[in-house]
């Protein structure tokens, strides 16, 4: 359903009529001829849900449209905003997205310029409109797109707005409609915002947003507002990905990958920051970072951010990436010095093993050793040679292990040159 509606504005530009001067020669005659043109501006629009279609003409005979080339200034300026939108148009009408505006002021005027030189001839006086929408009661919508195909949007409600209203909010992205998954609610139970997950956008399409808001005493359908955003205008990356930090020929080398993204992924469209402890913040177009390691910072942490800027323009920062710590070669990390203490004590453990090993301690350990107060009766009826021999080798052990302690280094070093590791 339209609404038509059609205002007819004229522009009286010259209230020279003098047609007696008219005259064929374009060097002397032309300002005459044009000084005679009678422009009558028309403006009219047309209302369809959220867009507004401004349409104008003006009266020239198509004579006089062939003989010039005609051309509009567009001017509108949405109401309560300070930017003013100057369009210079050939075509007769122009749509205007409402968005969340309530209304605007339009003005247009004609311009004719000479066929051969371009140079401006003449042109007309504004003739302006403006447009009264209801009132909106939602300001500051902004939406971001996250993890690949995760969505947020979020706008406040206005304080004069009605107490019984509800904002719902749905989009429609390559001919798909997704209705809201989850509201985020304000301390009055009113839908202060909407995320959504899995929803797979193409880079190319548009995300059209819906944002409905509702008279809950009313069985009425609301009324709609709706905005357009290209999908990578607001993309918030995820942070670099395999952020690493090395120390090279006395310089400190950070490197990243960049994260997974929605649109273009060649390596010319990232933009990335780094920011390390105490240093400023610096731009990299590249995926490495390289500096010169100084003595004072000892230890800092390095972070890398990125968003997309080169290809496409977007104001979104990712987060930061995790920090991973730059340590000097001199600093005793914990980490280090107890992974080196476990290692040593492995080292250790192994030359022990190693030594009992060869002198069979290790069966004396394992071997049940006999108690001779216990049981003696026992051990009386036992074979007695067996008894012997058990005894006597009990013995050779001790002695074997206790000769084996002056002697340890030695062994040791026996051990060491078997496994090659003498010069450690
Ligand atoms: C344009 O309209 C104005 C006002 O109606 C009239 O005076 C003028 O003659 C018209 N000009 C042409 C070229 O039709
Ligand atoms: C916005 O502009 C309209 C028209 O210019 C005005 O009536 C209204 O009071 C303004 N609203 C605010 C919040 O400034
Ligand atoms: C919300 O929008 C209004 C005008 O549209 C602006 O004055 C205000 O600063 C914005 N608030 C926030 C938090 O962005
Ligand atoms: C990001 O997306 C992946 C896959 O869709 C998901 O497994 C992960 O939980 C998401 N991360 C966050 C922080 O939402
Ligand atoms: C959604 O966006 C709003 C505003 O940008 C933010 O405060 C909120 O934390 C975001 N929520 C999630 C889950 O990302
Ligand atoms: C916008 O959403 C409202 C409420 O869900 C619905 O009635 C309306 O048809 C939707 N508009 C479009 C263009 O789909
Ligand atoms: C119901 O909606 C209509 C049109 O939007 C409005 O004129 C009317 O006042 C509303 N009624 C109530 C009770 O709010
Ligand atoms: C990032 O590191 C993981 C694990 O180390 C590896 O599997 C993956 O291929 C790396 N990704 C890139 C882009 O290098
Ligand atoms: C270190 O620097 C020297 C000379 O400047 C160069 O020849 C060598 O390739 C560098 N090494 C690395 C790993 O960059």
């Amino acid at each position: 359903m339209a609404r038509v509606r059609v205002i007819p504005v004229m522009l009286i530009l010259s209230f020279f009529q003098c047609k007696t001067l008219f005259s064929t020669s374009l060097a002397s005659g032309q300002r005459d001829v044009v000084d005679a043109l009678v422009l009558h501006n028309i403006l009219g629009i047309t209302k369809h849900e959220s867009r507004v279609i401004l349409c104008w003409n003006n009266n020239l005979t198509k004579e006089e449209t062939e003989k010039y080339t005609v051309k509009y200034i567009l001017s509108y300026k949405f109401f309560n905003t300070t930017h003013e939108r100057k369009e210079r148009l050939q075509e007769k009408k122009k749509i205007i997205r409402l968005e969340l505006h309530s209304g605007f002021h339009a003005k247009v005027k004609t311009q004719l310029f000479a066929k051969d030189t371009e140079d401006i001839i003449k042109e007309s006086g504004w003739t302006e409109f403006t447009y009264k929408a209801p009132p909106v009661y939602i300001q500051n919508l902004s939406c971001i797109i996250y993890n690949i195909s995760f969505f947020n949007c979020t706008w406040h409600i206005k304080t004069e707005a009605p107490e019984d209203i509800q904002m719902f909010c749905s989009l429609r992205h390559v001919g798909k409609d997704f209705e809201c998954q989850q509201y985020i609610q304000n301390a009055r139970k009113k839908n202060i915002g909407c995320l959504m997950k899995e929803i797979s956008f193409q880079p190319s399409r548009k995300i059209n947003l819906n944002l409905t808001v509702r008279d809950l005493r009313n069985s009425s359908g609301g009324v709609s507002y709706y905005k357009a955003f290209t999908p990578q205008t607001i993309e918030k990356l995820n942070p670099p990905i395999n952020v690493s930090v090395s120390l090279e020929n006395r310089s400190i080398k950070i490197h990243w990958k960049p994260p997974p993204t929605i649109g273009s992924a060649s390596s010319k469209c990232f933009l990335y920051q780094v920011k390390i402890t105490d240093r400023k913040i610096v731009d990299v177009t590249s995926e490495k970072y390289k500096y010169p390691f100084h003595k004072s910072a000892n230890k800092c942490a390095a972070q890398v951010r990125v968003k997309k800027e080169i290809c496409m323009r977007n104001k979104i920062w990712s987060e930061w990436s995790e920090p991973v710590f730059i340590h000097d070669e001199n600093t005793v990390d914990v980490m280090v010095l107890s992974l080196t203490l476990f290692c040593v004590l492995i080292f250790l453990g192994g030359l022990l093993i190693c030594a009992c090993r060869r002198y069979r301690c290790l069966e004396v350990i394992t071997m049940p050793v006999p108690h001779p107060s216990d049981n003696i009766k026992t051990w009386l009826a036992a074979d007695e040679t067996h008894h012997q021999k058990q005894m006597s080798m009990q013995m050779e052990m001790n002695s074997e292990v206790t000769m084996g302690i002056p002697d340890e280094n030695v062994q040791q070093q026996k051990c060491l040159k078997e496994s090659g590791l003498e010069d450690l």
